[in-house]
């Protein structure tokens, strides 16, 4: 996507010690960022409050992590929102969280509007309480004619299910004669995931300092840089991203080959 420069300086004025916008490359800004949001709970938990609190306020850090990438120019950020394993948590924090989404979203809209988001879901979001199924595909409406940066929320997602339910859906061409077992080959894959017409995440954060994948997107990081921090997800800010990007413009990326000098 573009980037409005004066914007971006201006966004980015008050600069920390130790990165500012100087310290990355514009002209190779990853175009897809996908960030699995953790450490709510533990955030919450180190000042005494509920672990929902948590939730409510990574919903701020979430909201800045749009906006800085609109003004990055990214061309899809995702996060990840909720796991098929976090039905597991306490009935309660799942019914605050599912109500979280919804009433967040609807909030959120003219901000999706103002920037030309496009918004898209990852996982299976019919098997949601109603409210915020009909406010997904409410907010899916809304801002389909959007040409900007496509955010994408990973809600009910698992990669395994995900991977799943593409063989169920070729096996089921492949059982109706519409595809030959021997046309299956890895753009049909891709083209049932959720992600299917994405480009694949170029970096990938995770906060709070876990080092795994949690069932995330299990194809599509097959080559995506990691950045690990140990800050909690509430506290995750536009410098983090900063620096995030900063980390993954110093890599070599080789996909299996070699480095050219
Ligand atoms: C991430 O924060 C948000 C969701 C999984 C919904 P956590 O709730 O996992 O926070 P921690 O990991 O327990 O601190
Ligand atoms: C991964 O975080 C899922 C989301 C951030 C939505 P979890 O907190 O559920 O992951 P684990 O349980 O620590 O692996
Ligand atoms: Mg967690």
């Amino acid at each position: 996507m573009q980037i409005d420069e004066k914007k971006l300086a201006e966004y980015y004025s008050g600069a920390p010690d130790d990165i500012s916008l100087d310290d990355v490359d514009l002209t190779r800004i990853p175009r897809h960022v996908s960030i699995i949001m953790d450490g709510n709970g533990r955030w919450a938990q180190a000042r005494g409050l509920d672990r929902t609190k948590g939730h409510v306020a990574g919903v701020d850090s979430l909201r800045e992590a749009v906006t800085t990438s609109v003004r990055l120019g990214l061309d899809v950020l995702s996060v990840y929102a909720f796991s098929t394993e976090n039905w597991k948590r306490p009935q309660r924090e799942v019914d605050m969280l599912m109500h979280l989404f919804a009433t967040t979203l609807l909030k959120e809209l003219p901000l999706f509007h103002q920037e030309n988001v496009r918004l898209r879901f990852f996982g299976d979001i019919e098997a949601l309480p109603a409210q915020t199924r009909n406010v997904f595909e409410e907010g899916l409406d809304e801002t389909a004619d959007h040409t900007g940066m496509t955010f994408a929320l990973a809600v009910n997602y698992g990669a395994r299910a995900e991977l799943t339910r593409a063989a169920r859906l070729i096996a089921q061409d492949v059982a109706a004669g519409i595809v030959q077992p021997q046309d299956v080959d890895q753009a049909l894959v891709e083209s049932h995931l959720y992600t299917a017409g994405l480009p694949d995440p170029e970096l990938l954060i995770r906060t709070s300092g876990e080092q795994r994948l949690s069932n995330y997107l299990l194809w599509q990081l097959a080559y995506t840089e990691f950045y690990v921090t140990p800050v909690m997800w509430p506290d995750f800010s536009r410098w983090d991203m900063l620096r995030a990007i900063r980390s993954f413009q110093g890599r070599h990326r080789r996909f299996g080959g070699v480095v050219s000098a």
